[in-house]
Order: structure tokens, then C-alpha cells, then sequence
């Protein structure tokens, strides 16, 4: 099978398997290289752990300090001439290199959600590791079949009161153009939207672990969180997803009061805009990454997904002091240097004039679309996408 990108939308239907395991190595390359993360965790869970935030959680753990990891995630192998989904690719390779590197890795496909997956992973736990010292809740999905209740849960995106009318681009072609997005009709939107990502499930998950023994003394949990600027309050922080994204903030003291026997913590990490499957799928948010990137590039201070969860670990959740630096909420926050207020003030002044014609000029839209097609394993120099890729690509734990 020849592997060239295919798109839909702001979806890529194809993967590739060798460009996967190269982004995979980059990855493991750029975390060995900021050193051994002193203190760091040592039995990890990773739920959501085959793409963006959660894989390079999983990396970020095991290269930076030797940790044993088990990942969850809901992914699809090759089959009958399809691709695999890159989530798939993403996890055969960092089991491999896991494995060479004589660290335990294993993973676990299927949907997080249900009762039937958390059994599995727990069986998993008790038999090969005892206890994990770390749960990295990293879940981004557009639906949720509810465990207890049976009820399919589908998020929407929508602001909550007015329509919002900004910009936003389609990132293939470059064309900026006016979009209105309509307020939700009920608050169904919203309850379906705070059911699928709020922090009913993660909450669950330690409950569950908790309830079975397999949380070690002093564990920690973290989830992800977004605030951004402004400009995309109405569709991000104030709209359907902000709602549940406060509802995750605002399931972190029943987690604690979990944790607290075992002088455990539970915390919300803000983390920064980035080019993900999920974020891509969000209007407005794409225009604000191009400019974003272009900003934080110019100033030296741009960091991916990788230099992210990195720097959350080394420089917030495994502190030589164990102190953790928290905001005024009680969130960590690696999105500082997003927030800045010299980047803001930069990129505000971008969003009033960017258009079609001066968008490559003015934004980094070329590295929008470069990351985007990474995601994927696309754009990597020394792949050849004109060759057969016919290997069977496996994740070595499953099956
Ligand atoms: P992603 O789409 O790259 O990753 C989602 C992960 O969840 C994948 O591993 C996928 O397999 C897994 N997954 C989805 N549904 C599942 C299911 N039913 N069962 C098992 N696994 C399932 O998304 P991304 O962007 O890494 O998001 C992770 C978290 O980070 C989310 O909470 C998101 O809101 C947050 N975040 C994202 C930002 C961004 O700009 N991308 C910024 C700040 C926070
Ligand atoms: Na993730």
C-alpha cells in the first residue's frame, strides 16, 4: 500500500506508519536531550495516550524518567487496504522503542469510557505493575456512551449565548473568511457537552483505582485544561467546551478527597493552543494557532506538544522541592508563556488584519499545515511516501 495523505475537512483519513515512528523517535530524541527528570513518576497510567497531549505525557514519563507506562486509548489498526489510524502508529512505535530502551510498556484499546475498558486496565495494573504513582487523564473525545446510564452523550462546540461571528481559517487553502456559529438551542448542548469531556470520567477512573488498591502512596493525577485570549472566549472558554472544562477544574477537590488517605493530588494542567486532531476541529482556533505560532516562533519561545508536557513535568509536577506552582484557581499553568501579554498584544494586533491575501506573510499558516500533516506522520524528511508500506504494523502488547 502507497500511504499519501487524504483529507476531509479538518480530518486526514490516512496515516503513515514509518513518518508515525519517525515524530514517535523526534519525540523520545528531544526529551532525552533536556536530561533525566529528577523525582520524576515511575508507574504511569496514560488515559487518551496515543496522540498529542497524552502521547508526548507518555514519552515525556518514560524517557525522561525510566517509568513504566500503560496507555489507553481507542485506535484503529490497518485493515483491507486502509491505513491504521495514527494514534495506532503512534503506539507501535513508542512500544517498540520502549522496549528497546528495557522499559515495561503496554496498552489497552478500547473506549475509556466504559466499565468494561477500567476493568481491564485494572487487571492489567494488578498483574504487572502493583501500583501506579501517576494517572495522566488525557481524553478528548466527540462522544461518550455513559457507563452507568447507557446514554450516548454527543459534544457540540457552540457558544452558549449569541451567535459569535470572527474569523476563521481553512487551513489547506489559506482562505480567512467570515464564519457565525449559532448558539446552542438548549441546554442539553451543554449538559451532552460537560457529560463527554467534564470530570464525570476521570473521576471514575480514580475511584475505580482507588477502590481497587492500585494507587501507590503520594500519587498524583493530572487532566488538561484550556482558557486561551479573548478572541475565543465565545466559542472556547465562555461556549459549550468551557463549560466543561469548568466542570473538570471543578471535579478537582472530589478527586482529592479521593487521594487524601494516601496524601495523594489531583491537578488541572492549562496547557497551550496547539495543532492537534482535536483542537483542529474547532472553528476560529486554527487562524488564532497560524498567528499564535508565528508570535512565539519570532520570540524563540514556541514549544510543541513535546516541549509542553516536558516542561509539566521537570518544571511543575516533579519539582526538586516538590513544590508545585499553582495559579490563583489552584491550576498549573504552561500556558505562560502564551499568555504573555507582549504575545497576546502581538497577535490581537494580527487577528484585526489578517485576511486571505496576507496570511502567509503574517501568520505561520505553512507551519499550521506542516504540523497538522505530522500529526499523521506526513512531511518528514527521509520517509518515502512514494514507497510500499506493506509491513504489518503492530502494537506488540495487543494481541
Ligand atoms: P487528541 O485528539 O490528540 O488525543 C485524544 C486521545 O484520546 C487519543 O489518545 C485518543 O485515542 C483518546 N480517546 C478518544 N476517545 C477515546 C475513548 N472513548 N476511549 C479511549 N481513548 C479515547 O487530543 P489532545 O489535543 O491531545 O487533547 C487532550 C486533552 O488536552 C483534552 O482534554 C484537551 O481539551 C486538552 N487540551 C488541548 C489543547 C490543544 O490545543 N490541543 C490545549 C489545552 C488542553
Ligand atoms: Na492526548
Amino acid at each position: 500500500m502507497i500511504i499519501q495523505p487524504r483529507t476531509r475537512g479538518f480530518i486526514c483519513l490516512t496515516s503513515h506508519p514509518q513518518g508515525a515512528a519517525q515524530n514517535i523517535k523526534n519525540q523520545i530524541e528531544y526529551v532525552k536531550s533536556k536530561g533525566e527528570i529528577a523525582n520524576g513518576p515511575k508507574k504511569v497510567l496514560v488515559i487518551g495516550a496515543s496522540t498529542g497531549f497524552g502521547i508526548a505525557s507518555r514519552i515525556s514519563a518514560a524517557f525522561g524518567s525510566g517509568a513504566a507506562t500503560i496507555g489507553v486509548f481507542f485506535e484503529k489498526p490497518a485493515a483491507e487496504g486502509k491505513p491504521g489510524t495514527a494514534g495506532w502508529y503512534n503506539s507501535a512505535a513508542f512500544e517498540k522503542e520502549a522496549h528497546e530502551a528495557g522499559l515495561y510498556a503496554k496498552s489497552i484499546n478500547g473506549d475509556a469510557f466504559s466499565d468494561d475498558i477500567k476493568k481491564q486496565t485494572i487487571e492489567l495494573i494488578k498483574k504487572d505493575l502493583g501500583q501506579v504513582d501517576l494517572v495522566v487523564y488525557s481524553l478528548a473525545s466527540p462522544r461518550r456512551t455513559h457507563p452507568k446510564t447507557g446514554v450516548a452523550h454527543a459534544s457540540v462546540l457552540k457558544p452558549i449565548q449569541e451567535p459569535f461571528t470572527d474569523k476563521t481559517v481553512d487551513f489547506h487553502t489559506g482562505v480567512v473568511s467570515d464564519i457565525t456559529i449559532q448558539p446552542v438551542e438548549n441546554s442539553e448542548d451543554i449538559a451532552n457537552t460537560v457529560a463527554v469531556m467534564g470530570g464525570e470520567d476521570w473521576k471514575f477512573w480514580i475511584e475505580d483505582l482507588k477502590a481497587a488498591g492500585l494507587l501507590a502512596e503520594g500519587a498524583k493525577t493530572v487532566a488538561y485544561s484550556y482558557i486561551g485570549p479573548e478572541l475565543t472566549y465565545p466559542i472556547y472558554r465562555n461556549g459549550t467546551i468551557g463549560r466543561a472544562k469548568d466542570d473538570l477544574e471543578g471535579t478537582v477537590p472530589a478527586i482529592n478527597a479521593i487521594l487524601s488517605d494516601l496524601h495523594g493530588v489531583a491537578y488541572v494542567s492549562v496547557n497551550k493552543a496547539l495543532v492537534t486532531q482535536s483542537s483542529s476541529a474547532i472553528p476560529v482556533v486554527p487562524l488564532y494557532i497560524s498567528l499564535l505560532y508565528k508570535v512565539m516562533k519570532e520570540k524563540g519561545i514556541h514549544e510543541g506538544t513535546i516541549e509542553q508536557m516536558q516542561r509539566l513535568f521537570a518544571e511543575r509536577l516533579y519539582t526538586a522541592d516538590g513544590k508545585v506552582l499553582l495559579d490563583d484557581k489552584g491550576r498549573i499553568r504552561v500556558d505562560d508563556l502564551e499568555m504573555r501579554a507582549d504575545v497576546q498584544a502581538e497577535v490581537a494586533a494580527l487577528w484585526e488584519k489578517a485576511n486571505t491575501e496576507n496570511l502567509t506573510e503574517i501568520s505561520d499558516i505553512e507551519g499550521y499545515r506542516n504540523e497538522f500533516f505530522n500529526l499523521f506522520g506526513f512531511n518528514f524528511d527521509g520517509i518515502d511516501y512514494n514507497a510500499d508500506t506493506n509491513e504489518v504494523v503492530a502494537v506488540p502488547s495487543i494481541e
